[in-house]
């Protein structure tokens, strides 16, 4: 049923992988054009890693000129379609053309090498014209998920010091046009100098520094501008256990190349291939199988804008059969709201097209693996479960091609290169089939450069757990042959439809409703959506608990962060059960959704007594019954 032929040539390739690292990214670099090659290949200086030190590169000219050059002229970059029914079919050439004139562009307006730009447009071929522009002048994108709010792209421009941002005046999700363009004029910001808006409607009148997009831009070739391997072709925010998003900072010559080798490891894509990574720009996974990977191997993508079971639950499965997608990316969210509706969705369309199934950002549980393979894939195309993260750039464990045997639930084994394990809580590596930390043991190019102006907390979240070792901040088991089974995250990290978010970011909104003395939110388990969140929330003095409140809290996050946060439930309380040191034990509070008891908590919770702790827990469920 699965494909066994050429597991002992992967161990092989694996093997000689790890012991002779330098060497093998040294050579697997030449997936890529480099305007001049490097002086060394990795400088350590831990926990800071330098890939292909002294190399150039330029990201667009290796996404675009180097196929033209190559007879990629004509070869199809992107199909794009949306659900108002707009459509674009982009060649490699025209692509280029559009970028080299939007470049020119934006270098009349002032962007150059150094200069960070924010992105806040939704998933339409002009977004990645702007990524790509951005980055062929030297300039550095700090691309934000346009279902975030005010609040988060304010949060961002301030911490990257953006001096402009490219916008669209709008989007459309479930029939409905989303503004854009309101959302970034309330934001009043000293830094910002220009904000460029590509006008979908034909009705911006442009103001002060908000310019427009300019339409039918004359062909003006612009220079791609030579960068340092190690010059930061992106910062993408992502959340933590802490404080505010971070800024994840990313190299352009070792991110480039660890994208497109993981694309095609993980799923040898070839030049017939007709891609879909139904991501959005937004997020890493957009970034790495939308935009970078995909051009720089010159594959074909398709990209949608809209939502997946719009108008109807078979909208998805119909774009699979119109445009023949030869690999579906996805994620367990998505399939597990599939699987609610009727399987005729499916069975109307011809989903034979399909060679290989992904699925990425969390937890895969194996009945949904299991539906996935036989009802989409039709119980012949391999599942490549990717298990990665924003910090590492591109896939860290996934089957090789589909050719190790497949096991539901396992994301499998590392990706050549990636020395990965198992460790209990002082870094000893765990026997097989034992809950532990998941760590990765060597250093690998698509690995971030570190936290934009925190170098303090980089080295503090990721390294200073366990010596020498990064640390991701997730549960895993290795099982038998020793596949890895990811178990979710070890942290106060909440996974919502695979978006990441954090609890302080959501905290913070509801304490901006001057009725909230003191909030605590934890995820907490969903049938469709893997986690949402459930809020305990203390009122002021006087204010009466009034349900009311719930919905004011409610828009209030998604007014600051965003419709991406999603509510499982709010609970009023008398009192948040906290540590001696004032920590909220929020594994408490979560033990009191699920239903768990209490004796699975008391050990993690420093600092408060069995005694404490129970009385805690009893206060706070009385004051919610
Ligand atoms: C989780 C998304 C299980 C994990 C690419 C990780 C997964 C976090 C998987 C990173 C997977 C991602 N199986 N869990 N295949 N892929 N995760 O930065 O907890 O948005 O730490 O990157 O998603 O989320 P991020």
């Amino acid at each position: 049923m699965y494909y066994y032929p050429y597991v002992n040539r992967y161990l092989e390739f694996y093997k000689y992988s790890i012991e002779n690292l330098e060497n093998f990214w040294a050579f697997q670099a030449s997936i890529i054009p480099w305007f001049k090659s490097w002086d060394k290949v990795l400088e350590s200086n831990h926990p800071f890693y330098r890939w292909f030190v002294g190399g150039y590169l330029n990201a667009s000219y290796v996404c675009l000129d180097h196929h033209v050059e190559n007879n990629k002229k004509d070869k199809v970059a992107y199909y794009w379609e949306n659900e108002v029914g707009e459509k674009e079919i982009i060649s490699y050439y025209e692509l280029y053309t559009r970028v080299n004139s939007f470049s020119k562009f934006l270098k009349d307006l002032g962007v150059q090498k150094g200069d960070v730009v924010l992105i806040y447009m939704p998933l339409i071929v002009d977004a990645i014209v702007a990524m790509l522009s951005v980055v062929r002048l030297g300039a550095t994108h700090n691309v934000v998920f346009s279902g975030f709010s005010k609040n988060s792209i304010v949060d961002r421009i301030e911490d990257s010091n953006a001096k402009f941002i490219i916008t669209a005046t709008h989007t459309y999700r479930r029939g409905k046009k989303v503004d854009l363009l309101s959302t970034i004029k309330e934001i009043d910001s000293q830094s910002v100098q220009k904000v460029v808006v590509l006008d979908r409607e034909g009705n911006f009148v442009e103001d002060g520094k908000f310019v427009k997009w300019p339409e039918n831009l004359e062909f003006a070739y612009t220079e791609p501008v030579p960068v340092e391997s190690t010059h930061p072709l992106f910062v993408l925010y992502t959340s933590g256990t802490t404080g505010k998003p971070k800024g994840i900072v990313h190299s352009t010559g070792g991110y480039l190349v660890y994208v497109a080798c993981t694309l095609r490891w993980a799923f040898n894509v070839g030049d017939d291939s007709i891609w879909w990574c139904t991501a959005d720009i937004g997020w890493i996974t957009g970034h790495s199988y939308v935009v970078y990977a995909p051009l720089a191997l010159g594959l074909t993508s398709f990209i949608y804008e809209g939502a997946p079971d719009y108008p109807d639950p078979s909208k998805w499965w119909s774009l699979i059969e119109k445009h023949r997608i030869t690999e579906f990316f996805t994620s367990p969210t998505a399939i597990r709201m599939f699987m609610k509706y009727d399987l005729e969705f499916i069975r109307k369309h011809d989903l034979n097209s399909l060679r290989m199934l992904g699925s990425v950002g969390e937890p895969i549980n194996p009945e949904v693996w299991e539906w996935y393979y036989k009802n989409i894939g039709k119980s012949k195309c391999p599942i490549i479960d990717t298990w990665w993260q924003t910090e590492t750039g591109g896939f860290m464990i996934a089957p090789f091609m589909g050719i190790i045997p497949l096991r539901p639930g396992f994301a499998s084994l590392p990706l050549p290169g990636i020395l990965a394990d198992v460790v209990d809580e002082n870094g000893n590596s765990l026997p097989p089939n034992t809950k532990g930390y998941l760590v990765i043991k060597a250093p690998w190019p698509g690995m971030m450069m570190g936290i934009l102006n925190d170098d303090e907390k980089y080295k503090q979240t990721y390294w200073s757990k366990f010596d020498g070792m990064y640390y991701p901040g997730d549960y895993a088991i290795r099982g038998e042959e020793g596949y890895f089974q990811l178990l979710g995250r070890a942290d106060e990290v909440i996974k919502i439809a695979g978006h990441r978010l954090g609890t302080t970011e959501i905290e913070s909104a509801i304490l901006e409703n001057d009725f909230v003395a003191e909030a605590a939110v934890v995820g907490v388990p969903d049938e469709v959506r893997g986690e949402t969140v459930a809020a305990f929330v203390t009122l002021k003095q006087g204010i009466n608990k009034d349900e009311s409140l719930k919905q004011l809290i409610i828009s209030k996050v998604r007014e600051i962060v965003g419709p991406v946060v999603v509510f499982s439930s709010i609970f009023f309380v008398d009192k948040l059960p906290k540590t001696r040191s004032g920590k909220i034990m929020r594994r408490l509070l979560k033990s009191i959704i699920i239903g768990k008891e209490l004796g699975d908590v008391t050990t993690l919770e420093e600092e408060a007594s069995v005694e404490e702790i129970k009385k805690a827990y009893e206060e706070v469920k009385q004051s919610i019954s």
